[in-house]
């Protein structure tokens, strides 16, 4: 009986990654660890302390600190914060305006690094995220880069927000803020946004999740069956 392998997915903000790799963590039997959620959940903890957004060291301090969990649980994974529930929370909208920069924090990009490794030591596991190929891990045997126009990616979220009742926010705005967050993704100095050079590029503009999954899961048992 195999361990399960580790599965890398990274890609850019809306590219749809989250629920492709919940689906098919869930083929799969593996575990599905959500990267973004934890720096959100180190931004959220600095935000409820009254950080200030450049205090680097306190941050960093924080993020060594406090305890990020995560609960399987449909249709959202839940995360706690030393066993306090922040699922909702950290998808605040100033939350999302200052995460980019917490996680531009070096420290805290170690600190997280550390725990992820952690968490995908025992292998099968599906870990989404910007750096996972890259830095995570850089020995995982399968290795996704997720990509979708930023017009697709405005286009699903703002489907996604009409589904859950919030109107507030037009496609044109949407899609101003995901090519805004990609160019700070992709240009800050410690891990940024980039594809590793032995990952294989999905471009999910014209697919269905349906697609996606089976698509990811075909590489999952191609590679398994080679290894
Ligand atoms: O995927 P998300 O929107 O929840 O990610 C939140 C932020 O965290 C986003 O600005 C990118 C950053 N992030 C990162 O730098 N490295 C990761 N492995 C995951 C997310």
């Amino acid at each position: 009986m195999t361990m399960g392998l580790q599965v890398a997915i990274d890609g850019p903000a809306s590219a749809g990654k989250s629920t492709v790799a919940k689906r098919v963590a869930k083929k799969f039997g593996y575990v599905y660890c959500d990267t973004g959620a934890m720096y959100r959940a180190v931004t959220l903890a600095a935000l409820q302390q009254g950080l200030s957004m450049t205090d680097t060291e306190k941050i960093s301090e924080l993020a060594k600190q406090i305890k990020i969990t995560f609960q399987p649980a449909e249709p959202e994974q839940r995360v706690f914060i030393n066993g306090q529930e922040v699922t909702r929370d950290i998808r605040l909208p100033k939350v999302a305006k200052n995460v980019s920069a917490v996680a531009a924090i070096p420290t805290v990009r170690q600190e997280m690094t550390k725990q992820q490794r952690q968490i995908a030591a025992e292998g099968g596991i599906v870990m989404d995220g910007r750096d996972i190929g890259t830095t995570v891990l850089p020995h995982a045997p399968v290795k996704i880069f997720m990509v979708a126009t930023a017009h697709e990616r405005a286009r699903r979220r703002y489907l996604e927000n009409k589904q859950k009742g919030i109107t507030t926010t037009s496609l044109e705005e949407l899609q101003r803020a995901i090519e805004l967050r990609d160019q700070k993704d992709s240009t800050r100095k410690v891990s940024p946004l980039t594809q590793a050079s032995d990952a294989i590029r999905l471009d999910t503009t014209n697919l269905t999740i349906d697609e996606v999954v089976a698509e990811i899961s075909k590489i999952i048992k191609k590679t398994e069956k080679h290894l």
